[in-house]
This record gives structure tokens, sequence and C-alpha cells, in this order.
């Protein structure tokens, strides 16, 4: 057999390659190896998580945003983007929405705002939990302090976003402002995961400066941290940032690491994004056939959706949250899935297993 075909199944059979692996395994990346990794991947994600696609409800909660990542249309020093921030009774009120319409994961996510100090956003946690306590909450609103990530946690929050954008140091600086480290992105990842949260880290595909030794490197990274969630997605360049003239990341490459993703670490819960959504008009439903098993439809209000724009022509702008989980679902079926009604958390052999799960090896 020839060497790409025997790295991915080394990879299949023990989850982990050697870095310079990970390298030819992108590098000398061929149909055949999109092929055949796709195919472990799905085979391995149906035996875990059957055709069960789970929907998180995505709350844009602020573009205000003190950082100026290079990259993101929502960055400070974008004085085209048009400000808006949700005060907590909108946010509730977009969960009561959510809870209606079958979603039992809230996912807050912002730029990094001052306004949501720990006393507000503390509250919002709490006041959804106390509403509906069967439903998991994820906050995705970037870097903050050990004894605020512990007083969310004690709030109730259950799960934490935090892409590390890129395992490559020398990378992250290329991406991001002076006033931003590499350090501390990772020690708020340790963080989390030290206070219990279920942990998601992640990266865009194609970002510029990107080169398939740091491609590598991410991959070595999720291998180690194994992350309960692992977000990726191609860039798309915003006219409005430093890396306007900077190409999209690919619908090829994006699934076909989503499918290495998915060998890597079998039970992660791994979204098929917006921006896969957004450069194909089938993007997400390849990512679902590459081996992702999450989607993630706008709960937003329909007036700030527009704002929220990290990349040019981000699609479900204009979709009120009902059309948004029905069209997400319609396109799962026609692939042959099926969104439930659920938390969807990770699989770990101390749940309540299926037969079927119960008799995988991981
Ligand atoms: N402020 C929080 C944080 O930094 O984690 C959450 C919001 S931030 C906008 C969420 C993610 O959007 C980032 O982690 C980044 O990977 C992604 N993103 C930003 N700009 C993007 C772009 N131009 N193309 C694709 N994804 C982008
Ligand atoms: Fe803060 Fe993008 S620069 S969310």
């Amino acid at each position: 057999m020839n060497r790409i075909l025997s790295l991915v199944n080394k990879l299949a059979d023990k989850h982990s390659l050697e870095l310079s692996e990970y390298e030819e395994l992108i590098e000398f990346r061929n149909d055949e190896s999109a092929k055949l990794l796709r195919t472990l991947a799905v085979n391995i994600r149906h035996k875990i998580y059957g055709h069960d696609i789970y929907i998180r409800g995505l709350i844009e909660i602020t573009n205000i945003c003190k950082n100026d990542c290079l990259y993101c249309g929502i960055r400070k020093s974008n004085t085209n983007c048009e400000r808006y921030r949700l005060s907590p009774d909108e946010i509730i009120a977009c969960s009561d929405e959510g809870y209606e319409l079958g979603f039992r994961t809230f996912v807050l996510q912002g730029g990094e705002d001052s306004f949501f100090d720990d006393n507000i956003l503390g509250g919002i946690v709490r006041e959804i939990k106390a509403r509906h306590s069967d439903c998991a909450i994820t906050l995705s609103m970037g870097e903050r302090s050990y004894e605020s990530y512990k007083y969310l946690r004690d709030c109730g929050a259950d799960r934490y976003l935090l892409r590390h954008e890129t395992a490559d140091r020398d990378h992250y600086m290329k991406l991001h402002p002076q006033s931003m480290s590499y350090d501390n992105r990772m020690k708020c990842l340790r963080e989390l995961r030290g206070l219990g949260y279920q942990v998601g880290c992640g990266f865009m595909v194609g970002s510029p400066f990107q080169t398939v030794k740091t491609l590598a490197r991410d991959l070595k990274f999720i291998e180690e941290f194994k992350p309960e969630m692992c977000g990726i997605g191609p860039f798309i360049a915003h006219k409005d940032t430093p890396f306007r003239d900077y190409p999209s990341g690919t619908l090829e490459l994006t699934c076909y690491l989503l499918s290495i993703i998915r060998l890597i670490h079998p039970p992660v819960l791994l979204p098929s994004t917006t921006a896969l959504g957004t450069i194909n008009p089938l993007g997400r439903e390849k990512g679902i056939m590459s081996g992702a098993n999450v989607v993630m439809p706008n709960l937003s209000p329909v007036s700030v959706r527009k704002k929220y724009e990290l990349y040019d022509n981000k699609i479900c702008t204009g979709e009120e949250s009902a059309q948004c989980r029905e069209c997400l679902t319609q396109r799962m079926k026609s692939i042959g899935y099926n969104v439930v009604i659920s938390r969807g958390d990770i699989y770990t052999f101390t749940h309540e297993a299926s037969s079927e799960s119960a008799s995988v090896t991981l």
C-alpha cells in the first residue's frame, strides 16, 4: 500500500501520528487519501453517535470587542462596523425561543466587551439555567481571568469555546496584535479544562501565513489536549481588515482536516460551521459527510445578525431562528441524518451507553 494510505490507516488505528507524519498526510494528500479518511471518519462517528446530529443555538450577544485580531471583522479598529450589544433580557428571550424550538444547548458568543463582566454574564447564565435546567450553556467570550472562568462555572456554565487559532507561536503573532499572546491563549485553555468545563479549541483553515507545518502542530495539539469540542472552518477575508486581500480557506482542505480530527479523537464534538456553508452552498452537508456531527443554527435576533459579520458574505443573516433551525434540519435529512433534541454531551464511557455505542473501542 502506498505511503499516504498507510498513514491514514495508522491514524485510524492509533489515533496518533508523529508531527512529520501529519505534515506528510497534508502535503501529499490526494483524492484517494481523502476518500479513505472520510470513510473511516464517518464509520467511527456512526459507531459512537449513530446518525444523530447535535444542534447548538448560537446567540451572538455583542460585537463590541477590545481586541484587534487581524482577521476579524468585528475587531476594534474596524470603524465601519455598526456596534450592538444585546441586553440580558434580550439574551434570555432568545434562549426561551430556542428552547421552544428544541434547542438544549445555548452558545453565548461575543467580542471581549467589558459590559459583560462576571456579574452581568453570571446573572444571565444563572437565569437561563433556572428557566431551562435541562440545557447546557456554552460560553465563547474570549480570554478572561481564572477567577472569572471559575465564577461563571459556579454560575452554571458547562462548556467554553476558545479557539487556539494556531498552535504555532510565530504564526499566532502574525494573526494577532502584540497585546495578545499565544501563552495566554494556551493558559486560558488549560485553566478552563482544570475548572471542569467541556472545552473547545480550534482554528481557521487557510488563515494567512498558515503552512503545512503549522497545521501539523494544530493536529498534534488536538491529539494531546483532546478537546471535547473542536471548531474549524475556513478563513474568509473581511473587507475592512488588514487581511482583506487574502484568499479563503478551501472546502477541500477543511473537510480533509475534519476527517483527520475525527480519527485523532473519535468522540470529539465537531461542528460543520457557518463559514463552511458560506464558501460552498453545500459546505455544511459536506462537513457532516467528512466526519462532523454538530451544526449551530443562529438564534440571534434578525435585527443584529448582519452586524456580527466576522467575514464577508456570511450566510444565515436574514432568517428567523425557526427558519434557520428548519433549514438545517432539512439539510441534514437530505443526507440521511437526524437533528436530535438533546444537550449533546460528548460521549464518555461513564455515560449510559446504548448497546451499539458501548461496543466501540476508542
Ligand atoms: N471573542 C471570542 C474569541 O475570541 O474566542 C469569540 C468570538 S470570535 C469572533 C469567534 C471565532 O471567529 C474566532 O475564534 C475565529 O476563529 C473566528 N473568525 C474570526 N474572523 C474570522 C474570519 N475572517 N474567517 C473565519 N473565521 C473567523
Ligand atoms: Fe474580538 Fe474578533 S477581534 S471578536
